[in-house]
């Protein structure tokens, strides 16, 4: 056979192995590994380099409508030109609900949005703020079906959350239908409670963001999304989990045998509630919901990837330009921190930093650092073994990365259409020289190389991770 692509000499690293082998492509998939396999028309030399699945970001925000003026500064085209530079191929944005809206209108807007523009392969994830009978009994079954197997529930912000009620019967949905549920777990009258005091004592700058949204507040509303879960028996993720307390809650539900799963985001290893206390409205660019905390977070965090606590590492990616009124500056530059809009970008710098701060620094294992970054989230959103692995029949999504190479984090150098990166100045070693998606080089030593419309919508198989434990009573 010929091959279109051939990569050579490269060392191979999945979540469980590291070898070396040839990779053989042809019209976008893995077709052979092994030595010797013959001829290609293009072949890529992988000497010194290591060949690791392309990334899946699968929890990021691009182009998402919101209800206050805020707009986000990435949408499909700029935030997937960004995610191939930083050696991601495949992006799970949110199809967002607005309460009031039809989900199915919801996910056709959002396909409006994104036709066309895509760098790499990109999958919906749903928002669910208003479950209404017509959306659980028929728009959410309908579809599931479809490929749109995960949604996204909040326990906080006016415009979005659900109640203890509506959680339990969206769970109770989730698990006839085979959907994951990504849960925001912060208590909202907790945030509103702290937020009255520390208004009513003039504390209103952005570090006081970080104050109202208590990690107690976190810990409370993790605890309860779990139980919930568990009174339905249905599993349930943890998204960007910020530290300590909510890593002991889901612990101890993984202790007990329920299928608790956790996302944690750079932010949590890198920053700390100091960075929103930065002079004048600097910190603003490091307001995001939950908040950085302190450095025994930062800590517990790590232990928590290292230790299998966490199954899923995403960038949380949420743009808001800095020096723009329809960014972080939306009400002015002495903004109460409640009207801050929230979100920091990451797409590009996610695996760049864990692959320097957690592999090259010996905190995690490599093979670790793919399990976090692209077989997990395959696998808990359905897109595996089509996407995650390097296998013969996956698509060939591939990222070489140089483990010694030294470079910077300069938000000039970076692809997104946020003005500025919260990393401005980090050091890193390692990074990724060439990154593949269905075989086509999509970015090549942090530049991009492919082009809008590249990338395809990915329907989702419902998730095995997603499948009850099957011993609740009463169903
Ligand atoms: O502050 C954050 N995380 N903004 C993005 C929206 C969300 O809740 O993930
Ligand atoms: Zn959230
Ligand atoms: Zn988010």
């Amino acid at each position: 056979m010929n091959f279109d692509t051939l990569i050579k000499n490269g060392r191979i690293i999945t979540a469980v192995d590291c070898y070396y082998a040839d990779i053989a492509i042809k019209a976008g998939r893995i077709v052979a590994l092994g030595h010797e396999l013959g001829a290609a028309t293009e072949v890529i030399d992988a000497e010194g380099l290591w060949v690791l699945p392309g990334g899946i970001d699968a929890h990021c925000h691009l182009d998402q409508p919101l209800g206050d003026g805020a707009v986000m500064a990435d949408g499909f085209y700029s935030g997937t030109r960004s995610a191939a530079c930083g050696g991601t191929t495949t992006v799970m944005p949110f199809a967002a609900q607005q309460k009031g809206q039809s989900l199915r209108a919801a996910v056709d807007d959002y396909h409006r949005r994104s036709d066309g523009q895509a760098f790499i392969d990109y999958a919906f994830h749903m928002i669910v703020c208003d479950p209404t009978e017509t959306v659980l009994k028929e728009e959410l079954p309908a579809l599931i079906k479809e490929g749109y197997t995960s949604f996204k529930i909040y326990m906080t912000y006016d415009d979005l959350k659900l109640n203890d009620r509506e959680i339990l019967n969206v769970l109770a949905l989730a698990r006839r239908e085979g959907a994951m549920v990504m849960v925001h777990a912060e208590n909202a009258d907790c945030i509103a409670y702290l937020t009255e005091l520390l208004t009513e004592s003039g504390n209103t700058g952005p570090y006081y963001h970080g104050v109202a949204h208590s990690s107690i507040g976190e810990r409370e509303a993790s605890h309860r999304a779990i139980s919930l879960a568990e009174l339905v028996d249905v599993p349930v993720l943890i998204v960007h989990v910020s530290g300590t307390e909510t890593i002991e809650q889901i612990r101890w539900a993984q202790n007990r045998g329920l299928r608790v799963y956790g996302e944690t985001c750079p932010q949590y290893l890198m920053l700390t509630a100091k960075d929103l206390d930065r002079d004048g409205f600097e910190g603003a660019k490091y307001v995001c919901s939950p908040p950085p905390r302190d450095p025994a977070a930062q800590e517990a965090v790590w232990q928590g990837l290292e230790s299998g606590v966490f199954q899923v590492f995403s960038s949380d990616h949420a743009p808001f330009r800095f020096e723009d009124d329809k960014g972080k500056k939306l009400h002015g530059e002495h903004a109460h921190f409640e009207h801050i809009p929230n979100g920091i970008p990451g797409l590009e710098t996610r695996l760049p930093i864990l692959f320097s701060e957690g592999v090259v620094k010996e905190r995690i294992d490599v093979t670790r650092f793919v399990a976090l970054t692209a077989t997990n989230p395959a696998k808990i959103y359905g897109l595996y073994p089509r996407k995650g692995t390097i296998a013969i029949g996956s698509d060939a999504d591939l990222t070489l990365w140089d483990p010694t190479a030294k470079s910077t984090i300069r938000n000039a150098e970076l692809h997104h259409a946020v003005d500025y990166t919260p990393y401005e100045g980090l050091e890193l070693t390692g990074r990724p020289m060439l990154t593949l998606c269905r075989g086509r080089v999509v970015s090549r030593a942090g530049k991009p190389e492919s082009e809008a419309g590249y990338g395809e919508f990915l329907k989702c198989d419902k998730p095995r991770p997603a499948r009850p434990r099957g011993n609740a009573k009463g169903f």
